[in-house]
């Protein structure tokens, strides 16, 4: 869809989406509106339940008066509430209520109400990045679509009083865009398109945008003693990868340790040997997310030139049953040292992860790590999909990671570590067993499991199990990968390490 600002000028033909304030506030084009219409606004508002709250919608068609083919007033809620976020959302549901019209043009005439605390500019390159985020599309495998069930918006105007600097701030969000349409892309892709050599194919091309791409082959991880994530994909035909990519965006910190985000990417999670039931395994392509996250918050980072030192290391590997697969009972050494019996092959995630958390501390010697994973089913028991699970030594990262969530809508809910759950995870026969011996608190035992994989360093883990699909399309998200944590990530990034506070997050 293209996204275009222009000073306000109202329509006389086409589609107006008109923002009402809280109360049937009128800003200057409704009002315009209305008095070229002879009143037919006030009169439509009159006949129905509308009064401008947030989300509320109220379509009119054709109205007298003016030759519009259709006018949606859209609720804006309270002037003092409205944040970038509900520009976002207001223009992404109003232009995915337009989409599935007809209509292949759209103005937005957005005037802000008195009261309102963001600028023009703002307000308009929310509103666009919005429109942007809820218009993604992942229809690379459909052939047969007519027309009609395709989405009509193709060309949204924006107007605000401020277009040059709404059009700049827009601009400037464009890496925004593409951080997040890379990971929902990855996330959307089939296991036997995403493959862990493809999935590390399409990092290596971000390597245009100034990233240090270094891809580590099976040999590469067996000379380094990574039997943990070996284990796990020695079912696969598909060989594992173990990608890292670094961003130098800052080369004259003093601390020149970069920040290390490790992403679980598992392509294909069937269990393994102890495999999954049928009902829902498809959703276990996305099991990838977590490396998929960091792949999108990397080629943000690149994308705006961020003025930091970041890494990010995705551990690839599909898990499968069969007769090369690893089976319960069996004992792996991770690159650590330490050794881990199997109970059961569906608990592979930590196994990456712990390999994946070696690597990147043994390599870059991060001041932080963040680590993001599918982890387990149970946060979506704890959480549901409202908030990712977030486990820290730090406290300072919990706050951080906790406002940065609140800031760009991709909460996250600090949940406890347990030493006495770690006690669960001891085994007769290794150093710890890869699971605790019951269900109950399989989040903190997951969490305490990668928590024995770090060492001294400031670390948090973000399970996300629940976040990063999603069945229903919302304001900024239609149904399918989300590319939560992206924005979360990034916003984080940029108030820790390149705003005022100081990096010194833990000690
Ligand atoms: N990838 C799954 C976790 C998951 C489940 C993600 C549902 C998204 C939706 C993970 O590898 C897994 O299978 N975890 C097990 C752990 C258990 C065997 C200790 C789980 O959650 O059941
Ligand atoms: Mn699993
Ligand atoms: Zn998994």
């Amino acid at each position: 869809m293209l996204i275009e600002f222009s000073a306000p000028a109202l329509p006389t033909t086409g589609t107006l989406i008109l923002p009402i304030g809280q109360d049937k506030v009128f800003g200057p084009a409704a009002e315009e509106a209305d008095r070229l219409s002879g009143g037919a606004v006030r009169r439509a508002l009159a006949a129905s339940r509308f009064t401008g709250k947030k989300d509320e919608t109220l379509e009119l068609l054709a109205p007298t008066g003016l030759a519009l083919a259709r006018l949606l007033l859209v609720g804006l809620g309270k002037p003092e509430a409205l944040t970038a976020e509900s520009f976002e959302t207001l223009a992404g549901n109003a232009s995915a209520y337009i989409t599935r019209t007809g209509e292949t043009e759209a103005v937005l005439a957005l005037g802000l109400p008195a009261g309102c605390r963001l600028s023009p500019a703002t307000a308009g390159a929310a509103a666009g990045l919005g429109a942007a985020l809820r218009s993604y599309r992942f229809d690379r495998y459909r052939t047969t679509e007519t027309a009609e069930q395709k989405p009509s918006l193709a060309r949204l105007i924006i107007q605000v009083t401020e277009p040059e600097a709404a059009a700049a701030a827009f601009a400037a969000l464009e890496p925004v865009l593409a951080g997040v349409t890379l990971t929902r892309d990855l996330v959307s892709e089939p296991a036997n398109q995403l493959t862990p050599i493809v999935f590390a194919e399409r990092c290596r091309a971000l390597a245009a945008l100034g990233l240090e791409v270094t891809v580590l082959d099976e040999a590469a991880m067996r000379a380094l003693n990574m039997g943990a994530l070996l284990g796990v994909a020695q079912g696969s035909a598909n060989p594992p990868r173990l990608v890292s990519l670094l961003w130098r965006g800052d080369p004259e910190a003093t601390d020149q340790r970069p920040l290390a985000l490790v992403g679980k990417g598992v392509t294909f999670d069937s269990g393994g040997i102890s495999i999954k039931g049928a009902g829902g395994m498809e959703d276990m392509k996305w099991d990838m997310a977590g490396a998929g996250t960091v792949a999108g918050v990397m080629r943000l980072l690149a994308g705006r030139k961020a003025r930091v030192n970041v890494v990010g290391v995705l551990g690839l590997v599909e898990n499968m049953p069969s007769g090369t697969a690893q089976r319960p009972g069996d004992v792996v050494t991770s690159a650590s040292g330490k050794t881990i019996e199997i109970i059961n092959t569906d608990a592979e995630g930590r196994l990456v992860l712990a390999d994946a958390l070696w690597y990147a501390e043994e390599t870059f010697k991060p001041q932080q790590i963040i680590d993001l994973a599918t982890l387990t089913g149970a946060i979506l028991i704890a959480l549901g999909s409202e908030y990712a699970g977030l486990f820290t030594t730090c406290d300072t990262l919990a706050e951080r990671l906790t406002a940065a969530g609140k800031a760009v809508a991709e909460p996250v809910w600090r949940m406890p570590l347990s030493d006495l759950l770690d006690k669960d995870l001891a085994s007769d026969i290794a150093d710890m067993k890869n699971t605790g011996s019951g269900r109950n608190g399989g989040s903190i035992i997951g969490a305490m499991f990668v928590k024995r994989f770090v060492g001294d360093v400031p670390w948090a883990h973000l399970d996300i199990a629940g976040m990063v699909w999603s069945k229903k399309d919302t304001g900024t998200v239609p149904k399918g990968g989300t590319g939560y944590g992206v924005r979360l990530l990034d916003r984080f990034i940029s108030d820790t390490y390149e705003g005022q506070a100081s990096s010194k997050v833990c000690s």
